[in-house]
């Protein structure tokens, strides 16, 4: 039997999934909800094989340089990886892995939850009855817009944003989509989707435009003032991907001076610091990133980390290998 890996995890995980892990590899669990701080992140890496991080970790050029010679992983609890540096950690010959497919349906879901709120107005409609001022019913009362017969502008067309895709269409939505390159014929087909090459074409003609691209820094600000500007006044915004890709600031300004008629975000620019003028804005619905947070996906999530470092602990390359082609 191969000898066990000596993994640091830096987020407290589902206790089966720890578990599990402690009895696969010689496992140091991190107890406190709040992520490990980054001087003790530092001082980790000095004494593990494996570090199991998160996107509240920052594992940049800094840190792969102070990491000793013994951290050969760095198995990413999460899909995205805009918080590692990919190149740096490939230059050292540090393995690095995400857990791809395990929260797509998940993200999709809670994405298609947020395009129905923001349209038909869950959240202000929960507020009037909860603060005791629902008092008479009328026929001009609290009037969202419908989704049926709907465009959505799916910015980022990959797992996520075909799995919100397939959702929409059962909701009666046309699907268009921008990405940076075609899906295939079969896939498009499949889901009726239009392709648009030009983003602020697409931005232009939509009534919902979801956010479902990776973040980095090909996606940053890609929805910046000017993009944003394009939107119609009473399309929605809904981003469940990264805060980054979208110019908050701009944002505010656009639903304070209503040039667009509503926002659904789970992710914010500077999370989990939230513009404090978005707050209290009564068309923007505020999650705090939790698109993923079910019981089955944040254990599949584990799970995934698990096959990866008991793959490498085995001798063999771990399958959910982040590589900078992919960058
Ligand atoms: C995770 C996510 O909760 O997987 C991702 O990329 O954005 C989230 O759903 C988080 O990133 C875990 O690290």
């Amino acid at each position: 039997m191969a000898a066990k890996l000596k993994i640091v995890l830096t987020i407290k995980l589902p206790e089966p999934v720890e578990t599990r892990m402690r009895e696969l590899f010689d496992t140091t669990l991190w107890f406190d909800m709040s992520p490990m701080p980054r001087d003790r992140l530092m001082s980790a890496a000095q004494d593990c094989d494996v570090l199991v991080t998160s996107i509240n970790d920052r594992i940049d050029a800094e840190f792969i340089a102070a990491a000793p010679e013994r951290l050969k992983m760095i198995a990413n609890f999460g899909v995205g990886f805009e918080h590692i540096d990919i190149q740096a950690a490939a230059d050292r010959g540090i393995i690095v892995t995400n857990t791809p497919g395990v929260l797509t349906e998940d993200t999709a879901e809670m994405t298609m939850g947020l395009v129905l709120a923001v349209s038909r107005r869950f959240v202000e409609g929960a507020g009037i009855v909860q603060k005791g001022e629902f008092s008479a019913w009328s026929p001009t009362f609290m009037l969202g817009r419908r989704v049926f017969g709907k465009r959505l502008g799916i910015v980022g067309m990959g797992r996520i944003g075909q799995a919100l895709a397939r959702r929409a269409r059962a909701f009666g939505m046309s699907v268009h989509y921008h990405n940076r390159k075609p899906v295939s014929a079969r896939i498009a087909e499949d889901l009726s989707a239009t392709y648009w090459d030009d983003l602020d074409q697409m931005l232009a003609r939509m009534d919902v435009i979801s956010i479902n691209a990776p973040g980095g820094a090909g996606t940053h600000h890609l929805l910046n003032a000017e993009r944003l500007s394009r939107m119609q006044p009473h399309a929605i915004l809904v981003n469940t991907a990264r805060g980054q890709i979208v110019d908050e600031a701009a944002l505010v300004a656009m639903l304070r001076d209503k040039r667009i008629a509503g926002v659904g975000l789970d992710v914010y620019e500077r999370e989990p610091a939230i513009n404090p003028e978005l707050i209290g804005l009564p068309n923007a619905i505020l999650l705090p990133h939790m698109a993923s947070s079910t019981i089955e996906a944040r254990t599949d999530m584990g799970d995934r980390v698990i096959m990866n470092v008991k793959t490498f602990q085995d001798g063999h390359r771990p399958p959910d290998r982040v590589i900078p082609a992919m960058l």
